[in-house]
């Protein structure tokens, strides 16, 4: 039998930004998703706002209550991209709506991706700037998330970024505070502001090839936008492992980057970014993702976060060596997620194996928070998305409950846990590197009254169930107030407009007496959450 043993002792605050979100003008995310284009999902009940009258209602309430947790700090929203962002002109999207030009999206529509087609359409297709600054600052009011910005650098200016800033954030006696003021009359006080996207590689519009003329560009930009807001806090583009370990799409300097720029840039960067995505097989360029539905390729996946945990570690040795351990300087892990084929960059659907890989991965970023205070899954709506949305109806993939569950069930309090159980070995899938991972992930939180515990925990056993105790540190009989479940009988089951609830969250009732013997099915995440009777 396996033991979990919860310590009562909180070793730190999570911080609310690790359950952040990103959405890009990219494949059908803002196109149809975010934003209603095409009359067949116009039809649909919209939002009643003259501002967000193209969001529809049915997605706006998924995204709120995935964002938005009552009581507790905002998490953020990242916004316009990705790879969009090096090329994305924010003055497009301000003014009139029928007077802003319609745009080619030139990152998505061009190189290897126009290749790229599939049922649901295309990655990169035109857009029309109706989902611009206001429409997005709005939107991140209304569903109750902290927007974060990053600005182009690829194609624009440090005049532009430093106009936009002013936009957003000026009084209305600036100029471009007084546009805004048109529009929205108290500024929107935009906190976060990332100056580039995976800027040091080959597909990226302004490509750098060496981090010292990044750092030299970067400065000119920093500086003109913190001279219209200095209270910004600014975001620097990082390498993570995968580009430091080689490649000839990367910059020439990738494995030192990170050092050579945070001390060039030092006193003008607050955040370092890195962006990771498992397990970019090769077979992510072949025809269909079903190779990725293999046992195999599960349980690799299934022991990944402790490669993210690697990821974390070494940007954070990076930052510690460059900048000092007393450095205010800290991670935004600002894109993250599962990427088995290319063409899921326009539309994907994630089944319950990858709904209990994002718990397992939010434990991660739950330790990790000191140093990684801000985390944003990639991406929210369809492009490798939590929410699938239709022309009838929206999909809420068992990705999406479950980071759903991690976000309104855990508590600010990180408690440190101790788990005995077996272990397996997996194989090398991708860029997945064999790994030796124990059955059971636990993560537990508690309030900031010390009334409630939530233990989450991940079975990665595919075919058992697993029975453990459960202790908690100080309390004698602790009261379990519910329980609930993540699970199906098929690990790689799905959601579909067919059968939108396949996987979803169910509550299990139990009694307190089962705490000495509790079965975690195989393949879930079980939430257990606790009225804590210290003693
Ligand atoms: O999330 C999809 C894309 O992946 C982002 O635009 C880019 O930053 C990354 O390569």
């Amino acid at each position: 039998m396996a033991k979990i043993k919860v310590y009562s002792e909180i070793q730190h605050e999570i911080d609310s930004k690790i359950y952040g979100h990103f959405i890009e003008e990219l494949g059908e995310c803002i196109h149809d998703g975010i934003w209603a284009y095409s009359d067949k999902i116009k039809r649909l009940p919209m939002l009643d706002d003259e501002h967000l009258d193209h969001v529809r209602k049915d997605l706006f309430e998924a995204v709120r209550a995935l964002v938005h947790k009552d009581g507790e700090d905002k998490t953020v929203l990242r916004w316009p991209g990705g790879c969009f962002s090096d090329h994305y002109h924010w003055q497009d999207g301000i003014g009139p709506r029928n007077q802003r030009p319609v745009r080619e999206n030139v990152h998505w529509k061009s190189g290897i991706f126009r290749f790229i087609k599939s049922a649901d359409g295309v990655p990169g297709p035109d857009y029309n700037n109706h989902f611009g600054t206001n429409e997005f600052l709005m939107f991140c009011e209304k569903a109750g998330v902290e927007p974060y910005i990053n600005i182009n650098y690829g194609s624009g200016t440090p005049e532009e970024a430093a106009d936009w800033v002013e936009y957003v954030n000026g009084s209305a006696d600036t100029k471009w505070g007084g546009e805004r003021a048109k529009v929205h009359p108290e500024p929107y006080g935009v906190k976060y502001w990332g100056i580039a996207n995976e800027i040091w590689a080959r597909w990226e519009k302004g490509h750098e090839r060496w981090s010292s003329d990044y750092a030299r560009r970067y400065l000119r930009f920093a500086k003109a936008m913190k001279e219209r807001d200095p209270s910004i806090q600014l975001v620097a583009c990082g390498t993570s492992k995968a580009e430091k370990e080689g490649g000839t799409l990367f910059a020439e300097d990738a494995k030192t980057w990170n050092r050579t720029l945070l001390k060039e840039i030092e006193g003008y960067v607050d955040f370092l970014s890195i962006h990771t995505y498992i397990p970019r097989s090769r077979f992510m360029w072949g025809s269909s993702e079903k190779y990725a539905r293999k046992e195999k390729a599960a349980r690799a996946i299934l022991a990944s976060p402790a490669m993210l945990k690697d990821e974390l570690n070494s940007a954070w040795q990076d930052i510690v060596e460059s900048l000092g351990k007393d450095t205010s300087v800290r991670v935004c892990f600002d894109e993250w997620n599962l990427w088995y084929h290319v063409k899921q960059v326009i539309k994907a659907n994630y089944a319950l194996v990858d709904g209990i890989w994002v718990a397992s991965v939010l434990h991660v970023l739950q330790e990790f928070s000191p140093v990684a205070p801000i985390a944003n899954l990639a991406q929210m709506v369809n492009v490798l998305g939590l929410i699938r949305t239709d022309d009838h109806g929206i999909v809420k993939t068992p990705s999406y409950y479950a980071f759903q569950l991690l976000r309104q069930h855990s508590h600010p309090g990180y408690l440190k846990t101790e788990v005995e159980c077996e272990s397996y070995e997996s194989g090398k899938f991708g860029y997945i590197k064999p790994l030796k991972t124990p059955f059971l992930d636990c993560g537990a939180t508690v309030s900031k009254d010390g009334k409630n515990i939530t233990l989450s925990v991940v079975n990665k056993h595919l075919e058992k169930s697993i029975t453990s105790s459960i202790e908690i540190e100080g309390s004698s009989q602790p009261v379990v107030e519910e329980v609930i479940e993540l699970s199906h009988n098929d690990l790689f089951a799905f959601n579909t407009p067919e059968n939108r609830n396949n996987v979803i969250p169910t509550h299990i009732a139990i009694e307190n007496k089962q705490l000495d013997k509790f079965e975690f099915p195989p393949h879930s995440l079980t939430i257990l959450k606790f009225i804590y009777d210290q003693r």
